[in-house]
């Protein structure tokens, strides 16, 4: 079989980067918490099985995914035993699937709790799961005030044991915010009620990777970090990331397609938002918004050749970008060209790209980790 050529645009994923940011992560906590790691959304686009096969050897404490499909990606192709916690809850219709791979529900609908019970009954088996209170994010969860109301139903569920509590800062990457005070506060109520309703309570989570960093109060049995495994700072600043050591995990490249000078005054790209101002050196580049690259980077972003910047110039088209070179840039079609990530003394990080283009780091990887092709580098 004859072998399909190289892409032309790549990312690049270092899992030995991954085990570094771990580190980081867990120097900063004291016994008995561990981390459940988060690799929902394929692992932020990282690719859920080699990330999460990664951490299980890593010895993660526990790995949290959004839904029941990659839960069973995880018990089938990773770990038969790890804890693995459905963030999203399963569906009713998934509470037998849920009991069948032994994944922890997160739970904050009374149907799904009742399905659940039921399914637990027929195995003659107990279910364990996280249930989800909102202290005032004001998205998934019961909402605290409604939680008295909302346990004495459940309490009568006999084959539904509660072991966790969990919730969600809404402003945790501000870290003198009062608001996050509020939310704790709730947070402790709720845990009395639920221990009161006659719960014992020994794998309570709260913190993502901002609360982790900025709040250890909130590190309790678990920490639910994801974007500081991937390299991201836990409040978008760049220069955090740098200061904590944190390395990027995803690299973004492709290789030169073409290189020409072109004449004064040319408009470059759709619109020609660029204008040359004298006769100016180029290198079109095989990538776009296509591949995660935004067009809100159209005359912002830059890109890494030979170890050196140089800037976007015009609009990001759909899998085209051009790039300024200078008249010293001695550079050949087929050379390497780095957009995310790290190229000899240089680097693009996720956060600074993310302000550039007005959106976070956890975007970018989202979408650069879905949309192109990832070769593995330990
Ligand atoms: C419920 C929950 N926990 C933890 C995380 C991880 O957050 P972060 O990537 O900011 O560490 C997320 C991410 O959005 C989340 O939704």
């Amino acid at each position: 079989m004859k072998k399909s050529p190289a892409p032309v645009s790549w990312v690049e994923i270092d899992l030995s980067a991954l085990g570094e940011n771990l580190r980081v992560i867990t120097a900063r906590l004291s016994a008995p918490t561990q981390v459940m790691a988060v690799v929902k959304a394929d692992a932020y686009g990282h690719g859920l099985v080699p990330v999460a096969r990664e951490l299980v050897r890593l010895k993660v404490g526990a790995l949290g995914v959004n839904s029941v499909e990659e839960g069973i990606q995880v018990r089938r192709r990773v770990s038969s035993s790890l804890p693995v916690v459905v963030l999203l809850g399963p569906r009713v219709e998934e509470a037998a699937t849920c009991l069948d791979f032994q994944l922890t529900p997160v739970i904050y609908s009374l149907p799904v709790a009742q399905a659940l019970s039921r399914e637990a009954g027929k195995r003659k088996i107990m279910v364990r799961a996280h249930l989800k209170v909102d202290t005032g994010m004001g998205r998934l969860g019961v909402v605290w005030s409604d939680l008295p109301e909302f346990l004495q139903p459940l309490r009568r569920l006999k084959r539904l044991q509660i072991t966790g509590l969990s919730s969600h800062l809404a402003r945790a990457d501000e870290p003198g915010e009062a608001y996050n005070r509020l939310q704790w506060q709730c947070y402790e109520q709720a845990r009395r009620m639920v221990e009161e309703a006659g719960w014992r309570l020994t794998e309570n989570h709260l913190a993502n990777s901002a609360a982790a960093f900025f709040r250890s109060r909130t590190h309790l049995h678990f920490i639910r970090p994801g974007i500081m495994l991937y390299g991201g700072s836990p409040d978008g600043d760049p220069q955090r990331t740098r200061d904590l050591n944190l390395r990027p995990v995803l690299a973004l490249k492709t290789r030169i397609l073409q290189i020409k000078t072109l004449p004064p005054r040319l408009g470059v790209s759709y619109g020609g938002t660029y204008k040359t101002s004298r006769t100016e050196r180029v290198a079109v580049l095989p990538v776009g918004y296509a591949n995660g690259y935004s067009r809100h980077l159209s005359n912002q972003g830059q890109v890494l050749i030979g170890g050196r910047r140089f800037p976007v110039i015009g609009r990001v088209c759909m899998s085209l970008i051009i790039v300024r070179l200078d008249d010293r840039m001695e550079c050949a079609v087929g050379d390497e060209a780095v957009l995310l990530g790290r190229q000899g003394d240089e680097a693009i990080q996720g956060d600074t790209l993310a302000r550039q283009a007005g959106t976070i780091a956890y975007e970018l990887f989202c979408l650069m980790g879905k949309l192109n092709p990832r070769i593995y580098k330990k």
